[in-house]
């Protein structure tokens, strides 16, 4: 099963821009500008080493890189991989980008500083994937490196779009005018306790969310956040 979830979430996703290309961003999600603004935590300075897991668009590696980041990234789809590419030699900066064929990376244990993984884990589809994921952020991890990541909050509309199929999997059943997302195979927890024991791991475990409502009670988008260090 875990194959077919990583073939079906690269087909959706080659096809994102496609369907939503408003999501073509140049700007960062406003939550990691706030968060790597040092206010609220600590969060390794620049030049540190900086992976973003899922980098989607490109639009917060992007955001990394001018702030003086040593960036690299990883993705499933190649068409964002492309397009990823294209925005940093426009803009003349420097990234590292590899495409996910597995699910363990090629990266040396205690390498990065920093691992963003902006609401991309819950598209792993199960438990096992997710917790492997992380044992796999750990390890490329530096000591005292921390992780900051984002996946779906209890509020998040796409709930409503969800078949339990259990083990806190769910799938999408539900089409919708704003994606291509039917059909998916989703982790989700609504309990926050079983997420933070995802981390266990971690030294130091956060837990946050945010929550958007712009007048589209369909697309309510809730975000439980973990801050965690190695
Ligand atoms: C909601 S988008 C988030 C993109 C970006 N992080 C952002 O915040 O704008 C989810 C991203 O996860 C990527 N993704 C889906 N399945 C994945 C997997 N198994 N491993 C890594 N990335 C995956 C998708 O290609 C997509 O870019």
């Amino acid at each position: 099963m875990a194959d077919q979830i990583n073939r079906k979430s690269k087909e959706v996703w080659e096809k994102f821009l496609k369907i939503q290309p408003e999501a073509n961003l140049m700007f960062p999600d406003e939550n990691l500008i706030k968060i790597f603004s040092n206010r609220y935590v600590e969060v390794p300075k620049p030049p540190a080493k900086l992976l973003d897991h899922g980098f989607g668009s490109g639009n917060n590696l992007i955001f990394f890189a001018t702030k003086g980041y040593e960036c690299y990234g990883l993705e499933i789809a190649e068409d964002l991989i492309r397009v990823t590419n294209e925005k940093f030699e426009k803009l003349n900066l420097k990234v590292d980008i590899k495409e996910i064929i597995e699910d363990s990376f090629d990266y040396e244990d205690n390498f990065f500083n920093i691992i963003v993984s902006w609401n991309v884990i819950h598209y792993l589809g199960t438990r096992e994937k997710v917790m492997k994921i992380i044992d796999e952020f750990y390890r490329i991890l530096k000591p005292y490196g921390v992780l900051i990541l984002s996946t779906l909050h209890p509020d998040n509309a796409l709930f409503n779009r969800f078949e339990a199929i259990g083990d806190n999997s769910y799938k999408i059943v539900e089409d919708s005018p704003y994606d291509n997302r039917k059909g998916l195979i989703m982790y989700a927890t609504k309990n926050k306790n079983e997420l933070k024991d995802l981390f266990l791991k971690f030294s130091t475990v956060k837990l946050g969310f945010y929550s958007n409502d712009l007048f589209l009670p369909e697309r309510i988008n809730s975000a439980r956040l973990i801050y965690a260090i190695k």
